[in-house]
């Protein structure tokens, strides 16, 4: 399974793609906000970060057209100009749907966003999305079985041999990281500090501090 940054932190950027060797990078409207910077500047930056690789940066379409497949259209092209590592980030919406087809056509490729159900999922598998993003923190939150709609979503896709890769996004901790990799999503993707979360253990500490104890009271040679 695929990791994918959430960010459009260049610095956490760097150090995901250094330190873990990070799949690809999601970026939406939130973080770029918190970048402080244009959005055109800062996705090209990430962009530029991951030239001449094979790493995907979903950028975000403008989410007051998600009643306007032409205006999202129009946008996914603009932006797909700027980078081929640039994947469109799309909602899935009727029109965000009926858009995703349009760019597939052109061969732009889409992510489907805030995808909450599984037949928004395989409205997204049938209009050709490259990604589809089920959202899994938010469900929780409302009470909903995720491992179900996760499972659900790879069902589908594998049902009818859709190429559409199942991306789980709006992930909180290691458990629902795993879960994902359990059921055999393709990606996730998350946010700096949950991965540096992910990444380390209490015990795995304590046992660092124990051996290391035993270390130094041992001669080497
Ligand atoms: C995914 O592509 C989104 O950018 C992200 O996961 C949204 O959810 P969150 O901001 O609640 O984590």
């Amino acid at each position: 399974m695929k990791l994918f940054l959430d960010s459009a932190l260049t610095d956490e950027i760097r150090y995901a793609l250094d330190l873990w060797d990070i799949d690809g990078i999601t970026t939406n409207p939130r973080h770029v906000q918190a970048s402080g910077k244009p959005f055109i500047q800062v996705i090209q930056e990430i962009g530029d970060m991951v030239a001449g690789t094979d790493k995907s940066v979903s950028t975000q379409t403008n989410p007051h057209y998600h009643e306007d497949y032409q205006a999202i259209v129009e946008e996914g092209r603009k932006l797909s100009k700027l980078s081929p590592n640039f994947v469109i980030k799309i909602p899935s919406t009727e029109h965000g749907f009926k858009a995703c087809k349009i760019l597939k056509e052109e061969g732009i490729r889409s992510n489907l966003t805030l995808c909450f159900s599984a037949s928004q999922g395989l409205q997204a598998m049938r209009m050709g999305a490259y990604y589809v993003s089920p959202f899994i923190a938010w469900k929780e939150a409302n009470g909903d079985n995720t491992d179900q709609f996760i499972q659900d979503m790879i069902d589908i896709r594998d049902n009818y041999a859709f190429e559409t890769q199942i991306l789980v996004a709006a992930i909180r901790n290691g458990r629902q990281i795993a879960t994902a990799a359990a059921l055999g999503a393709d990606i996730v993707t998350t946010s700096f500090d949950v991965y540096k979360d992910a990444f380390a253990h209490p015990f795995t500490d304590l046992g660092l501090n124990r051996f290391q104890d035993y270390w130094d009271k041992t001669p080497y040679e």
